[in-house]
């Protein structure tokens, strides 16, 4: 496995919380970081941080609201087109539930959408060659399995 200054890391949901810890902590050991957000003032502010920690201003942000389809396909072309490579990518972003069932511009349960449905996208998107290479294989650290509280009509 390579040390964690030579991997790139994309850490989704990075603007809060344990996103943004998970992002600090990984860039004090020098990794490149992609910083996912959805509020660009936000997002800016952590990647400030992010480059102050590594010491280096390797690390990008990009920007996309998880519970939007559309979305999430555009925020994967951008990690497979714009980047070499990707060793881990950290599903954290997500939301916890409510009395009340919410929906996505979709029309899915939100919770659902927000903390699992972005996965697939994502994933696939960072599955193909370019994520791999002889001593590296890409990892999943999954944080947002959050469902409590999800409010189905089944
Ligand atoms: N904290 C806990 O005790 C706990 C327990 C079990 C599971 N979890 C899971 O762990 C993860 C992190 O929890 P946390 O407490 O650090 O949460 P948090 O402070 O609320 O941060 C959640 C992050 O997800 C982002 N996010 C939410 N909805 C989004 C959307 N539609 N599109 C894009 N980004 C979105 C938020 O962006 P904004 O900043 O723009 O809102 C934020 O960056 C979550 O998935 C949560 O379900 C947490």
């Amino acid at each position: 496995m390579r040390p964690i200054a030579e991997q790139t890391i994309l850490v989704t949901g990075a603007t809060d919380g344990l996103g943004r810890q998970v992002a600090l902590d990984l860039a004090e050991q020098g990794a490149t970081l992609i910083l996912h957000g959805r509020d660009h003032p936000r997002g800016a502010e952590v990647l400030a941080d992010v480059h102050r920690a590594a010491g280096h201003e390797r690390s990008t942000l990009v920007l996309a609201d998880l519970s939007s389809l559309d979305e999430i396909r555009r925020l994967a072309a951008e990690v497979e087109d714009g980047f070499a490579r990707l060793d881990v990518l950290v599903n954290n972003a997500g939301l916890g539930g409510t009395p009340d069932r919410r929906e996505s511009g979709d029309g899915h349960e939100l919770v659902l959408a927000v903390n699992y449905r972005y996965y697939d996208g994502l994933e696939e998107s960072t599955a193909g060659p370019q994520a791999y290479d002889a001593d590296s294989r890409r990892r999943l650290w999954t944080l947002s399995e959050e469902l409590t509280g999800a409010r189905f009509e089944l």
